[in-house]
């Protein structure tokens, strides 16, 4: 099993929603030092405070932070000089806007500035050149597992997600270097991700068809997403997938996931 005590954390999209609950839960269990980075800076500070107080100081540092610039390089560059190392990237910040105009910003956030930070950390990372080994845990989404129509770009952006980060995750990558690569695919959950300020469809027609499924979406509770992330850390594997959806336990997907590919596949090769 995988521990968290003692351990140095870095996790993006940190300062509300699921972010929130995971910087939490890994103080809770006995972290280090968690990294708190996000382009929120009055939900990161006030996060910082409250946990501060309750876990006293160097535990937990909000950063400001746009993922999407050369921010991010620096903030790697300052947690490992102020904390020697970093053992765990989640690299959890999103959006969900396939609008006109935001959809470029999507793509570089939730596709772009995650694979730049999975690199950042890999070669930090890296027992053949230098690191100590770590993981690195990406969220994808349930609409990485099925076609979700209504939002193209950011079905593609999780669908993108999930597969680099299973073929990161692989050997021989994995094994030369013991860096765990996992990917987290969340079922609606109840955060602000859905709200009508942030979220947004790539046209009039279907913006009104995405609000209208909105109230019958079941939504888990962030406790419930947290929890099942947790479980992936301490148990899974380097390029394993796990479905953290409804309130239920975490699932290890990986077995579904590679017989989808190999359906998928059919014929590539030949
Ligand atoms: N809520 C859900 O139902 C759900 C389901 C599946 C996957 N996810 C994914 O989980 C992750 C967290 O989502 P959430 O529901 O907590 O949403 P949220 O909006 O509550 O949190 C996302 C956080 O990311 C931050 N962020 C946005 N752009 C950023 C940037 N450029 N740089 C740094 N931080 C930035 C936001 O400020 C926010 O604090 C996202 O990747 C989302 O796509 C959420």
């Amino acid at each position: 099993m995988f521990e968290i005590r003692d351990k140095v954390f870095f996790v993006t999209g940190a300062a509300a929603g699921i972010g929130a609950g995971i910087v939490r839960a890994f103080l809770d269990e006995g972290a280090k030092h968690v990294a708190a980075l996000d382009v929120d800076i009055n939900n990161g500070k006030a996060l910082e405070q409250e946990l501060t107080a309750k876990y006293g100081n160097d535990k937990v540092k909000f950063h400001k932070c746009d993922v999407t610039t050369n921010e991010l390089d620096a903030v790697y560059d300052n947690v490992v000089n102020d904390f020697g190392y970093i053992d765990v990237v989640v690299n959890c910040a999103g959006i969900m806007n396939d609008r006109p105009n935001a959809y470029l910003k999507e793509i570089d956030i939730n596709i772009t500035a995650l694979i730049r930070s999975s690199f950042k950390a890999f070669d930090l990372m890296r027992k053949d050149q230098g690191g100590r080994g770590g993981t690195i845990i990406n969220i994808s989404s349930i609409v990485g597992l099925f076609q979700a129509h209504l939002l193209p770009v950011y079905t593609a952006t999780k669908s993108a997600v999930l597969q680099f980060s299973n073929c990161l995750g692989k050997a021989p990558h994995c094994t030369r270097s013991e860096v765990r690569v996992l990917t987290i695919c969340f079922g609606c959950t109840d955060t602000s991700l859905f709200s009508s300020s942030k979220m947004g469809a790539f046209d009039k027609e279907t913006d009104e068809l995405l609000t209208g499924s909105m109230g019958i979406l079941p939504m888990q509770k962030i406790e419930s997403a947290v929890d099942g992330l947790i479980h992936a850390y301490k148990h899974g594997e380097s390029a394993s997938t796990w479905l953290v959806t409804s309130d239920r336990p975490a699932e290890d997907i990986t077995g579904n996931v590679s017989k989808a590919y190999e359906i998928m596949s059919q014929g590539v090769f030949s």
